[in-house]
């Protein structure tokens, strides 16, 4: 069976509505799901997954979160994710999707397949969204 793994850090919990329903769309869809907050995640537990979903808000200016996610992508090389097709995913608030932009570009630049430009949603996600982040889950893990 394929093994997707999520991985997301949330402060206020709009990221991890995100998250949650990415798992939903990979579980509905068949594959074997792993749905790991951001500080209990590893590289290890990447280079096992077939496909992969990250999930960070916009934070500090237009940054990852830096205390548990942002270790946790420094801590991924090419080993890791070459090849590999990546969602990522996450809330905004007042900027323009900048810290998504960078995000993927990073990501790209260690051979990961990113799926679009990352699905970004400001504050709560909106019923719409949340259908994305869900046809997001079944692509990951078909
Ligand atoms: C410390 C802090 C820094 C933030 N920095 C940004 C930012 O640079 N750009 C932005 O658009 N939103 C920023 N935000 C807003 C959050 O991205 C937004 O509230 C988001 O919905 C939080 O997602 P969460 O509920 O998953 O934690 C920041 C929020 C906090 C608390």
């Amino acid at each position: 069976m394929k093994k997707v793994l999520i991985v997301y850090w949330s402060g206020t919990g709009n990221t991890e509505v995100m998250a949650k329903q990415v798992a939903k769309g990979v579980s509905d869809a068949g594959a074997e799901l792993v749905l790991k907050k951001a500080a209990e995640a590893t590289a290890g537990m990447v280079k096992e997954a077939a496909a992969l979903a990250f999930g960070c808000p916009a934070m500090g200016a237009e940054i990852l979160e830096e205390a548990e996610m942002e270790p946790f992508v420094s801590a991924l090389s090419k080993e890791e994710l070459d090849g590999k097709p990546l969602g990522l995913f996450g809330s905004y608030d007042w900027g323009d999707g900048q810290w998504m932009r960078d995000w993927a570009e990073r990501m790209k630049a260690m051979g990961a397949l990113v799926d679009g430009e990352g699905l970004i949603t400001q504050l709560a996600p909106t019923e719409e969204t949340l259908n994305k982040c869900y046809e997001l889950g079944k692509r990951l893990a078909g």
